[in-house]
Formats: structure tokens, sequence, C-alpha cells
């Protein structure tokens, strides 16, 4: 254990928003030049006096594929302005578990989903809902960039709002709406003098952020990421965890990774998954320092998985 213990403290000094000025850092402290260990400590400890709201919540969720469940009565809330990692091996269940929570599954042949998710307290799974609208209020983002090869960067990151939306928009309100998702993004400056240019003529890191700028651009409560800095290289990674941490002052995001770093760096809770069920639901910290499950810590400390 003592060897995970100082993994994570390593960890700790990494964590995105100790490399920001102007970040975490300087609101938790009031000044800049603070040490960020204790930033981090002061912020966390703080959220821990403040009653946390679960804005998503499963209740014995279940998917199938055909009769083979692979998400297995997983009761777990996701709470707001927090960011909640999914770990587990390859198989375990996790892009199902999170294909779940937007109506996603449902999109793939054979499948079937028992339980609820409830968000806001409504069961999307419920009579009446629909299912486009659940999407646009819980985004996504997938491991590899799903940029429109044939639209452009603007028309890219507006793409979600034509198809989500009842009401008109005007050319104007959409072009402050792609601009204001794009700054959230932290991609506005790299793109905004070629809007107008192809999204494939980005770098592989600059359409990932594109992605998250089309999911933001619908004004989600919740942001799920599957893997999104799986096919990254480690600088566009870092702009990405980057934004995660920020992205949380306003939204629940829920990240799959299988980079336990990663999920070390920029959630607040984690959650292990094993075929199909949750081990274990923990703060962050405590699930990499002191796992509650021995097949957690089995898992953590690279012996299986
Ligand atoms: N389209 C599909 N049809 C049938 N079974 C599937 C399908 N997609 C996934 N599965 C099965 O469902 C289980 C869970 O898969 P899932 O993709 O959710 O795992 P995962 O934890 O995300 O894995 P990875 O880390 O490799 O992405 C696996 O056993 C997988 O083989
Ligand atoms: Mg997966």
């Amino acid at each position: 254990m003592e060897s995970t213990e100082m993994d994570v403290t390593q960890l700790e000094m990494q964590r995105p928003d100790a490399q920001r000025p102007g970040g975490a850092r300087g609101e938790a402290t009031g000044r800049a030049g603070a040490a960020p260990r204790v930033s981090v400590n002061t912020q966390r400890a703080r959220q821990a006096t403040e009653p946390r709201t679960a804005r998503l919540a499963t209740r014995g969720l279940h998917a199938y594929f055909g009769s083979s469940a692979v998400v297995r009565d997983i009761s777990l809330d996701f709470l707001e302005k927090q960011v909640t990692a999914i770990i587990g091996p390859s198989g375990c269940g996790k892009s199902t578990l999170l294909r779940c929570l937007n109506r996603m599954h449902e999109t793939l042949p054979n499948t079937s989903v028992g339980g609820e998710v409830r968000l806001d307290d409504q069961n999307i799974y419920g009579g009446g809902v629909n299912a486009i609208d659940v999407r646009r209020r819980v985004g996504m983002v997938f491991q590899r960039p799903t940029a429109f090869p044939t639209l452009s960067i603007r028309d890219n990151v507006a793409a979600g709002l034509r198809i989500a939306t009842d009401t008109r928009r005007t050319r104007q309100e959409i072009d402050a709406i792609v601009e204001k998702a794009l700054r959230r993004a932290a991609l506005w400056d790299e793109v905004k003098d070629r809007l107008g240019g192809s999204a494939l003529g980005l770098s592989g890191g600059q359409q990932q952020r594109l992605c998250i700028a089309r999911a933001l651009a619908t004004s989600p409560k919740v942001l799920l990421l599957d893997e999104p800095t799986a096919s990254l290289d480690p600088l566009s990674t870092q702009r990405v965890e980057e934004l995660v941490y920020e992205l949380r002052a306003d939204m629940t995001v829920v990240i799959v990774t299988h980079n336990m770093q990663q999920a070390a760096r920029v959630s607040d809770f984690t959650t292990f998954m094993l075929a199909g069920e949750m081990v274990e639901y923990s703060p962050t910290k405590t699930l990499f320092t002191t796992p509650g499950d021995d097949r957690t810590e089995a898992y953590i400390t690279g012996r299986f998985g």
C-alpha cells in the first residue's frame, strides 16, 4: 500500500489545476503562487462540508446484449459539479454503462435496459421521455474524435443544435452558441480564423476538443466521456484533462478511462467495475490509497486487468 500512496501523492501534485495560473489554485487561496497541493486539499475540504446533489443516478440498472447481462444491478449517484471516473478491465461494461446514461445503448441492435436512470429525478427510461432530448441534456464524447468530415468547424459544433431543438435560431444566435462552446472547450483561439474550414484540417487533439465543443453546444447538464484521450498524444491529453477539470465548475462529468493516473488526476470520485458489477465507489483518493475491496486493490496495483 505504501507505494500506492506515494504514487497518488505525486499524482495530486500533477492535477491539471495545479499547473494553471488563475485556475482552482488562485480561487482557493485568493492569491497566486500558493502551493498547489494545499489548494487542492482546501478545495476538497470545502466541498466535503457542502451538501452534494445527485444530478444523475442509476437504480438497479441492468444492460443486455440479447439475453446476456453485461451491466448488472448498478445503483450509483453522479454528483453535481463533480467528476466521476469509471475504471475496470476491458470488457467489464464501462462503455455500456456510460451508454445507458444517455439512452445510447438502445441504438445498438438486440439490446435492452432494466432498472432506472434518473436525471434530476426524472427516469429517462420512463414513458413519454424523448431519447433525443435526453441526449441533448446528457452529452457524450467517444474515444476517437467523431468530427463530421463534410462539415465545417462551425457546422460541426452546431450539428447537435439542429436535431435537438424545436426552436428555430437565427444564424447570429447559432454563431454565438458556437463561439461560446468553442471557448469552453479551449479551442476558440486556435480555430476562430478558420471556422468555415474543414474539421479534418484539425489535429487529433483539436478534433477531440471540437467534439467536446459540439457536446457542450446544447448546454448539457452532464457530459459523458468514453476514454476521450485514448487516441491522443501527451500534450493533447493534458489539454483535455485540464478542460475536464475546469468543466466540473458548472457541470457533472463522467469519464471512463483505462489510465488510472488520469482518473486520479481529474476525478473526485471513482468507481471500479468488474464483470458488469460495481465493486466499489469511493472518493478518488480513498479508492487509490485505501481501497475498500481486495479486488479493487488487486486491480489498481496491477495484479490483473
Ligand atoms: N455490440 C455488441 N454486441 C454484443 N456484445 C457486446 C457488444 N458491445 C459490447 N459487448 C459485450 O459487452 C461487454 C461489455 O462491453 P463494454 O464495451 O461495455 O466494455 P468496456 O468495459 O467498455 O471495455 P473496453 O475497456 O475494452 O472498452 C463485453 O463482454 C462485450 O463483449
Ligand atoms: Mg469501452
